[in-house]
């Protein structure tokens, strides 16, 4: 389980990753900060796309971006959402296909932070958000 310090640590990276999220059609901010093994965290945030389809979630983006660099260990993501620029008012838990990028590529007992705030965060197992998940 990861210390209170790292997890703080996550909250921070993810909170202040949403002012990079590309939104214009929703306004709806993401932002994600991944855990790998290797000690490095990769950041991410949703990206739109006027299509709408190919808008890439925040986590997948830190998922993508730390695969494409070699990595496939992963310890744990926090995830922090809403609408607009200023702090979310609730949590944003993963969406369905980002739950399944997780399964690809992260153990059962990969920790998935959902941080409104520093002080309001609860922490969740992926077998418990995904339960009887599809892995090959
Ligand atoms: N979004 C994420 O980035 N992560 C999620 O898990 C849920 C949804 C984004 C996609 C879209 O840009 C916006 O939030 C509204 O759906």
């Amino acid at each position: 389980m990861l210390g209170e310090r790292e997890v703080q640590t996550l909250i921070d990276m993810a909170l202040s990753q949403r002012k990079f999220a590309y939104a214009p059609y929703s306004d709806f901010r993401v932002g994600a900060a991944l855990l790998a093994g290797s000690g490095k965290i990769y950041t991410g945030c949703n990206i739109e796309n006027s299509a709408y389809s190919p808008t890439n979630c925040a986590e997948r983006t830190a998922v993508f971006k730390a695969v494409s660099e070699g990595e496939r260990d992963f310890q744990a993501i926090c995830i922090t959402g809403g609408r607009g620029e200023d702090e979310p008012s609730d949590f944003c838990p993963p969406c369905g296909v980002c739950r399944q990028v997780m399964l690809e590529f992260c153990p059962p007992d990969f920790e998935i932070i959902l941080a409104v705030n520093r002080e309001r965060y609860e922490v969740h197992r992926l077998d418990e958000l995904v339960p009887k998940g599809f892995r090959l």
